[in-house]
């Protein structure tokens, strides 16, 4: 017998989710210094980890033989304080991704839809297909998820709607009156996933509290990946009634959440004055890519968040001509855009390099 007869059939056509590429591998293939290349390919913090998080996972280390805390409760008490909610409505993740996941073990099974726009984030897909569930994709309008037409795609299979704001890949944002009104018009068999991976980006993120107090089926996700820069380590969560989040606490793997990353993020939610360097370095830099787009007569998509989307005419080949310069930017193809490139926020000097190196890509030079 095959090795694949025995495989859960799911897995078998389970797509592979596609990384921005690692400095390393660009390093490798075409034998550039690592050090000289710069990686604007998802969405990292160039100002790299806060000092206080780099501290407290230095120390963190030193007790690396002991298992952490799986409950996370330190961390757990600290964001119940930042959001004013109870400890036990939180669920720590590897990653927000991992409460994606967790999501899809709560509540999917074959035959149960799942709907999303598109192009967003593709591991709402992703985990749709390795429960057996059906992703129902919503085009975007204007690059924005359209409310009235996730609303209209809602059926009785329906059991989860991914709303990201703003958006990944087109850095869009749905206002709070919007998304509220949105929740509230969803029938009762339907859980809301809202992804809040760049909200510290917003002057306002959306509140969806009060939808929780209301009872209902929502559950928000958060990740120290982005504005707090600690993509390496691993640490996401999401907040929801202490039912739904008890649910999600109740599939994860004992240790999910690596000690030097809890007492990282910990650290990184005592360090304001970082994150508040981090949105002034990110807002001074989308006005440097905007300018710099504006003057190269490049069509973009304004976004609220930590990247930009940039109509480059081929995008696989910018990818690659902007490689041999020692810039990774992320092709759009897989979300279904080739004409476009996502190009990440980086400091004032990396974001100029980009845009020299896209230059270069342009005349032809490459
Ligand atoms: C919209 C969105 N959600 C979730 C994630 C996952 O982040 P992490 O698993 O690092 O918390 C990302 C990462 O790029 C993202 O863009």
């Amino acid at each position: 017998m095959t090795l694949s007869a025995l495989v859960n059939p799911t897995v078998l056509t389970q797509p592979v989710y596609e990384p921005g590429k690692p400095i390393e591998d660009v390093a490798r293939e075409l034998g550039l210094d690592p050090a000289g290349i710069i990686k604007l390919a998802s969405n990292e913090n160039p100002l790299g980890p806060s000092p206080l998080a780099i501290e407290a996972a230095k120390k963190a280390l030193t007790q690396g033989e002991l298992y952490p805390d799986g409950g996370c409760f330190a961390l757990r008490q600290k964001l119940a304080a930042r959001h004013s909610l109870a400890p036990e409505q939180f669920v720590v993740g590897n990653g927000s991704n991992e409460i994606l996941e967790l999501l899809g073990h709560v509540f999917l099974r074959p035959g149960d839809e799942v709907v999303m726009g598109s192009p967003a984030f593709i591991v709402y897909k992703l985990v749709a297909l390795l429960f057996g569930a059906r992703p129902v994709e919503v085009p975007l309008v204007n690059h924005r998820h359209d409310l009235a037409a996730l609303a209209r795609a809602v059926t009785p299979r329906t059991k989860i709607v991914f709303l990201p704001s703003p958006n990944n890949p087109t850095g869009t944002a749905n206002t709070e009156a919007e998304i509220l009104a949105f929740v509230r018009s969803l029938p009762e068999h339907v859980v809301f996933a809202f992804d809040e991976a760049y909200a510290e980006f917003l002057d306002n993120p959306p509140d969806i509290r009060p939808l929780i107090a209301e009872g209902r089926k929502v559950v928000g996700l958060r990740t120290f990946s982005k504005i707090y820069g600690l993509a390496s380590l691993r640490v996401g969560y999401g907040y929801a009634s202490p039912e739904l989040a008890g649910l999600l606490n109740r599939v994860r793997q004992p240790f999910n959440v690596n000690a030097i990353g809890q007492a990282a993020a910990l650290a990184a939610l005592d360090d304001d004055a970082f994150v508040a360097r981090t949105r002034a370095t990110n807002s001074a830099g989308l006005r440097q890519l905007e300018e710099g787009f504006a003057a190269r007569k490049l069509e973009w998509v304004p976004s609220a968040a930590n990247f930009l989307l940039v109509k480059v005419g081929d995008g696989a080949r910018g990818f690659v001509e902007l490689q041999k310069r020692g810039v990774i930017v992320r092709p759009m193809k897989p979300y279904g855009m080739p004409e476009w490139l996502r190009v990440t926020v980086g400091t004032e000097a990396q974001n100029a390099r980009f845009l020299a190196a896209l230059d270069a890509f342009l005349a032809g030079v490459g």
